[in-house]
């Protein structure tokens, strides 16, 4: 009796063969997938859309049959992967080891075990690489348990041949899905880790060294600092750089809030609790269990809920809203404040008893104007980073401009350096930044630096910055936020600050 396998195999070689230029593209849906072979040559009534050629993967076959296993790694190659064979578990599991191996076709029927089983131990192995089952004829339950072993698929030999090559791509597209998303994950971190922060000097290296021994710790940590410092930079670096990453980092700016938004954000409610709660709502608190809650302004906060704040971190547990049960909580508390606290809880607007409770690990950061020598680096990071994105070509620093940073006062210290350096990439119109580029009061300090009109200065800068950036986003809050990398809250509550509408 003919082969079922061989047929399909020898007719898909031959069909193959006469093909110079094959490009292959799979979208998730199986009848998405279309071969299109060379230019003018359509392959049946499939759907066919743009392409974007994929990049070759690994494929490991796992079948004793000799001929049969080589005629499909022959097959195989044809398409364009990489292949390894095995004829066994044990040599499967070397050649696991010893290649980056992206796909599995394993047959059931092995000589030193089972490929179901086998399927169990792989995915245990290499979670990221994906498994086809080849089953004999009409034996479904070897199929399910494979799916259940965590097997990508299974193939009825003989009967589904067709469809190998199709679902070696579409898992091969899995794959390399996972992969840009850990690489894309692990950017995220990057930009949120310790590396990210700039700076060489003393003040700042310490600020770093007493941050990274907090990482792997639970404890609360209290991030003080003028406006700009840096201190939501660190909160994102220690959250990142610890075993909590994975879960979610929670933020509230609590300056930016009524006292009864902050208490339903932070705790939640019960649907039905009061009329309006239409449904139950998770707090922030709830929702960064596991992962971190920054409590940004925490100086901001109204007495009441800081009375609330301080019962979670005593007992690690709050009753939400319309409930009766307590929720139980395991979130690591940042607070950042530009406010001297101890100042604040002698003068009874903070609550004395939180502040000792924040206070336990304190991480002081230092004013840009205590770390001058950093502000070269800084300002080099930021040309490079907007030279980038308003797509010009790299830009010089002058001696004349970086002495004129070096002098000043930086009252906003490294958002307002930030600032200033956005402007001059975007004003200027050659290769160097010189000091022509600089704002009025930057130009024309008075000696030593002491700017007199500093805090005046910072102000309007930043005004007719966020005006400039409205201007260009049409308006749009959210997308002029996102370009100056500040919450949407603070947004709001700058803009009323300085009266913008
Ligand atoms: N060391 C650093 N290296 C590079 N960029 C930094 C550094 N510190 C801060 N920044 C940048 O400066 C800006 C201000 O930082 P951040 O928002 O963390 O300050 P902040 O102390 O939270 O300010 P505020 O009190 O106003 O909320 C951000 O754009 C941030 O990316
Ligand atoms: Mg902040």
């Amino acid at each position: 009796m003919e082969n079922p396998g061989l047929s399909f195999f020898t007719k898909y070689q031959v069909c193959c063969l006469g093909l110079q230029k094959l490009v292959i593209v799979t979208f998730g849906n199986p009848d998405a997938i279309a071969l299109e072979r060379g230019p003018g040559v359509s392959h049946g009534p499939r759907k066919t859309t743009t392409f974007a050629p994929m990049k070759p993967g690994t494929i490991l076959i796992i079948d004793d049959e000799l001929t049969l296993r080589g005629l499909v790694t022959r097959i195989i190659r044809l398409e364009g992967f990489d292949v390894h064979e095995a004829p066994d578990c044990k040599t499967a599991l070397k050649k696991l080891v010893q290649n980056d191996i992206d796909v599995v076709l394993c047959d059931v029927k092995l000589p030193d075990g089972n490929g179901v089983e086998l399927t169990g131990k792989i995915k245990a192995l290499y979670p990221s690489v994906e498994v086809i089952l080849l089953t004999a004829y009409g034996n479904i339950p070897d199929g399910v348990q494979a799916i259940k072993n965590g097997a990508f698929d299974y193939i009825t030999k003989g009967n589904d041949n067709d469809k190998i090559i199709p679902l070696l791509f579409r898992a091969l597209e899995k794959v390399q899905l996972q992969k840009r998303v850990r690489e894309l994950e692990k950017r995220v971190g990057e930009k949120f880790s310790f590396d990210s922060i700039l700076g060489k000097s003393r003040p700042i290296q310490d600020a770093i060294e007493l941050a990274r021994k907090v990482v792997q710790t639970n404890t609360t940590v209290l991030l003080t600092g003028e406006t700009g410092t840096g201190k939501e930079v660190f909160a994102q670096a220690i959250h990142q750089s610890g075993s909590r990453c994975e879960k979610s980092f929670v933020a509230l700016n609590c300056s930016a809030f009524s006292k009864d938004i902050i208490e339903s954000e932070l705790f939640g409610h019960k649907q039905g609790s009061f009329t309006g709660a239409t449904k139950d709502k998770k707090g922030l608190i709830e929702q960064a269990s596991g992962g971190t809650l920054f409590l940004d302004e925490i100086g901001e906060m109204p007495l009441e809920l800081q009375a609330k704040l301080l019962r979670v971190l005593e007992t690690g547990e709050f009753i939400k809203l319309g409930c009766t049960e307590p929720v139980h909580v395991n979130f690591r508390l940042i607070a950042a404040t530009n406010k001297d606290l101890k100042l604040e809880s002698e003068e009874h607007r903070f609550r004395s008893d939180l502040y000792f409770r924040l206070n336990v690990f304190q991480i002081q950061l230092p004013p840009l104007r205590e770390r001058k020598k950093d502000i070269e680096m800084l300002s080099a990071f930021f040309v490079q980073q907007f030279s980038v994105k308003t797509n010009k070509k790299p830009l010089r620093i002058s001696t004349e401009y970086l002495q004129k940073l070096e002098r000043y006062n930086w009252p906003g210290n490294i958002r307002e350096l930030k600032n200033i350096i956005e402007r001059s990439v975007i004003l200027s119109n050659g290769d160097e930044l010189t000091e022509a580029l600089l704002p009025y009061e930057i130009q024309h300090q008075t000696a030593g630096g002491h700017n007199s009109i500093s805090a005046f200065a910072m102000t309007s800068i930043e005004k007719q910055h966020i005006q400039k950036v409205l201007n260009h986003t049409k308006g749009n809050k959210a997308e002029a936020a996102r370009l100056m990398e500040i919450g949407v809250a603070t947004l709001y509550r700058k803009m009323e600050e300085y009266g913008l509408h």
